[in-house]
């Protein structure tokens, strides 16, 4: 379809993954175990390592570990990034796995063999003129600061991060001018093991101990910050968000309340301290209604202040809608947060709620509320795909979902927001998150890897892939 739509010049265009969901590689190259190599396949994954006393240890009778291998990108990276250039990208979206740098967390010296991998990445790239855009921590922890440090709840790992990703500074700083801190940072309420290295023992500790965890994060966040523009003065640093607007189910003012409450607890507090420099006005009800006390140091709250990031980078796959009383029926719908079921929304087969209008309401209500650029760094229809007899793979659905969602974006950008480039997750079929599995793919490269362990790696290009290209090519006048 011919569209109208002026995306900028330069826009940046492109394909986001995770280290631990494509890599492979596990034990390679000097890497120290991380949380995703305990992790299993299948749905039961988050419910283990959410059990308290979970032990963090790998049992492969019981257990497929898909993340071990990846889709094998440790080894065929210069083919993947190949297909990239072919598809014209301008930006590529990966992070860095933090145990392949520090094995354990907490050395003094980094691994030079995990330094060089990445040296060898980010070349492949610039070789085809495209922008590496790398998130420095993606729900890949070493471990050992698991296990040893209590994650982040532990003050001692801003330290830790610090020399991290001041390393990745001084040794990329010709390589790198686009870094996010923290993949999805405010996620840590809801999932703190994904982000922040631990699970809460009980319900009641969920909230005190995840915003502590979360300030720590903050601390450090805004440390990276401040060695980042010393370092490579020529790199914007930017947060990561998981945005999904909230609508309110009816306009019974007691569920707008509740909607809007949830926005602020929710979708505010990290993007308010990351941008603003300072905990909202809000959180002083809310910390003291939940119990909630945080541990700072002297000194926290300047640092926060001093380094705002550069811009905002978020995720984007649904809208949720909250109701105040929910029924036990209404609190069964497959989207990643609480909330109803919306009934003027299709959802995919993972239950996750399609709607590219809340895509343009998110983008319209960070630059209200920011005025900093914004960047989609992930967003993406994940489905099953079908390769037919002659192995073409049409993926019709994937491309109207996508089509539908870079017209929000132009339908934003027209709206005056600005919007800084657009890379869909899974740009190559990989390990998917919450759920460890292959079967439930984003990609516009089909990788021959299942379930099951099996298949042959080959990559093969979907419909999307040429579809992708003359989008990119048109800079979005042909969708
Ligand atoms: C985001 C994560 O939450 O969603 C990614 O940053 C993840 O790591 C993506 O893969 C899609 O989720 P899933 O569970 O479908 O892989």
């Amino acid at each position: 379809t011919k569209s109208t739509y002026q995306f900028p010049e330069g826009f940046l265009w492109g394909g986001a993954t995770a280290a631990n969901q494509l890599e492979g590689a596990y034990l390679e190259g000097g890497k120290g175990m991380n949380l995703a190599d305990v992790m299993p396949g299948g749905k039961i994954r988050f419910k283990l390592i959410t059990t308290p006393g979970f032990n963090f240890e790998i049992d492969k009778e019981k257990y497929t570990y898909p993340n071990h291998d990846g889709i094998d990108f440790y080894h065929r990276y210069a083919e993947d990034i190949a297909l990239f250039a072919e598809m014209g990208f301008k930006t590529f979206r990966l992070s860095i796995a933090w145990s392949r740098i520090f094995p354990n967390g907490d050395e003094l010296e980094p691994n030079e063999e995990g330094l060089a991998f990445y040296d060898r990445v980010f070349d492949e790239c610039l070789k085809h003129g495209i922008e590496p855009l790398v998130t420095i921590s993606h729900y890949e922890m070493p471990l050992y600061l698991i296990k040893e440090y209590g994650g982040w709840r532990n003050r001692e790992v801003i330290g830790l991060f610090e020399r991290y990703a001041t390393t990745l500074f001084n040794r990329y700083k010709k390589k790198v001018k686009y870094w996010l801190t923290f993949n999805e940072i405010n996620g840590a309420t809801h999932m703190p093991i994904f982000g922040l290295g631990f699970s809460p023992a009980t319900e009641e500790d969920r909230l005190q101990e995840s915003f502590q965890g979360l300030h720590h994060q903050f601390v450090a966040s805004s440390l990276a910050v401040k060695a980042c523009h010393e370092i490579i003065p020529d790199a914007q640093i930017g947060c990561m968000l998981i945005y999904a607007p909230v609508y309110a189910y009816d306009c019974n003012p007691a569920n707008v309340l509740h909607a809007m409450k949830e926005e602020q607890i929710f979708n505010y507090i990290c993007g308010d301290v990351q941008v603003r420099g300072e905990y909202p006005a809000f959180t002083k009800r809310y910390f003291k209604e939940n119990g909630i006390k945080l541990d700072m140091q002297q000194g926290d709250l300047e640092i926060i202040k001093q380094y705002p990031v550069d811009f905002i980078s978020f995720s984007y796959y649904m809208s949720r809608t909250e109701k105040k009383e929910l029924t036990e029926e209404e609190k069964a719908n497959g989207n990643i947060f609480n909330g109803v079921k919306n009934p003027f929304l299709k959802a995919s087969d993972w239950g996750w709620e399609i709607d590219p209008t809340g895509l343009r309401i998110a983008l319209n209500q960070l630059y209200d509320r920011y005025r900093v650029p914004l960047f989609i760094v992930e967003n993406g229809l994940g489905a099953y795909d079908k390769v037919e007899e002659d192995g073409s793979i049409n993926d019709d659905y994937r491309i109207n979902y996508l089509r539908d969602h870079i017209e929000a974006m132009g339908e934003a950008i027209e709206d005056g927001v600005d919007l800084m480039g657009y890379t869909p997750w899974g740009c190559i079929d990989l390990v998917s998150a919450s759920t460890g599995e292959m079967s439930k793919r984003y990609g516009f490269i089909y990788v021959d890897k299942h379930d099951d362990g099996s298949g042959t790696l080959e990559r093969k290009k979907k419909k999307s892939f040429f579809w992708y290209k003359n989008v990119i090519a048109t800079n979005g006048k042909e969708l």
